[in-house]
């Protein structure tokens, strides 16, 4: 299965079982992680960087450390989102830009971080602060490297793709819910996952509006998962749920919505509660300081910018 991103820099997307493990990466820098360096280092034959896996790694000490060991004219960017967006951050701009191939590891890299261009590292605790949206040329998802994927990982995943499933009312969210996905049901995920993320990327390249349709679930999301230490799946499956019961309040959203949404999200173990001790006034304050003071709501196709009073959002929040 292939798939072409347009925009101007045209982008290759090809999906397809046993692609890179039965193979080996395509030739370039690889900057990969400890995880993905245990499990497959016979696929590497060039020139590599192996970043300490986890979040911490998306640094801009990272970034120079890499850029001072770059000796190649193409980054192939092996792992999950924090390998896919610092190496994408490097290849943007070591020489003003250079060949760019993502070979994404985790669920949430094949059906989202990977597509789209958006890269970039941590300014601190300031998430994503340093980047840039610069297209790869190539991605190459391979399902089969999911099945080194820790099962805590695949669900943080699964929280993104069944956000896909409530925006676009994608076939898959029945899949999702089933007992046992299949190799065949994944890639079926992956693929509906990939065509959304590209429709995205093709109408709003640049993030100015449309493209904020994917911060659904994360504006309380966001905020939980920083006070309460959750992952972040976990914290978005309990922001989509609260940000749609604001969105019911509102009259944007209905009840049955929100029934589909919770069924699917409990029925892979997803958390939908918010914690019992929540401080509603820090919750509150996070996301006011994330959004310029505004509390900025995405919901449904239609309302991916919409500003909520702060009574109503305290109000679902208690
Ligand atoms: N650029 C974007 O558009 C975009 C979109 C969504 C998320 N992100 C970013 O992506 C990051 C989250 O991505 P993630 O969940 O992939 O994180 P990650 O890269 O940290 O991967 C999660 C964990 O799984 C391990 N792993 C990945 N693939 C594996 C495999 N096949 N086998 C064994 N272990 C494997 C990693 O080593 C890591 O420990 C965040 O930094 C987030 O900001 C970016
Ligand atoms: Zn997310």
């Amino acid at each position: 299965m292939e798939i072409i991103v347009n925009t101007e820099a045209k982008c290759k997307i090809i999906i397809r079982r046993g692609q890179v493990k039965d193979d080996k990466l395509p030739e370039g820098f690889v900057i990969t992680d400890t995880n993905l360096y245990h499990y497959y280092k016979d696929l590497i034959s060039s020139e590599n960087y192996i970043i300490k896996a986890g979040e911490e790694s998306k640094s801009l000490e990272n970034y120079f450390k890499i850029l001072n060991n770059v000796n190649r004219d193409t980054i192939v960017a092996f792992g999950g989102g924090v390998t896919g967006d610092l190496a994408g951050f490097i290849a943007s701009t070591y020489k003003r830009g250079i060949n760019l191939i993502q070979v994404p590891t985790s669920l949430v890299a094949m059906t989202d971080s990977s597509i789209g261009g958006k890269n970039g590292v941590n300014l601190g605790e300031k998430k994503n602060y340093v980047g840039t949206i610069y297209q790869p040329a190539l991605i190459l998802i391979d399902p089969e490297l999911l099945k080194t994927l820790p099962e805590k990982e695949f669900k943080n995943g699964l929280a993104e793709v069944i956000k896909y499933g409530h925006l676009f009312g994608s076939p898959s969210l029945k899949l999702v819910s089933s007992k046992n996905l299949s190799d065949e049901d994944i890639e079926k995920i992956i693929i509906e996952c990939c065509k959304n993320k590209v429709k995205i990327v093709e109408k709003d390249q640049f993030d100015k509006g449309y493209r904020h349709i994917l911060n659904f679930g994360h504006t309380v999301g966001h905020a939980i998962e920083i006070l309460y230490n959750l992952s972040h799946g976990e914290a978005i499956s309990i922001g989509m749920i609260k940000e749609l019961e604001i969105g019911n309040r509102l009259g944007i959203i209905d009840k049955k919505q929100i029934e589909n949404l919770k069924n699917a999200l409990v029925s892979v173990g997803l958390p939908i509660e918010l914690p019992k001790d929540l401080d509603v006034d820090k919750v509150l304050k996070i996301m006011k300081s994330d959004k310029k003071g505004k509390f900025k709501f995405a919901f449904d196709e239609k309302n991916y910018d919409y500003y909520v009073e702060e009574e109503t959002v305290r109000e679902c929040l208690k």
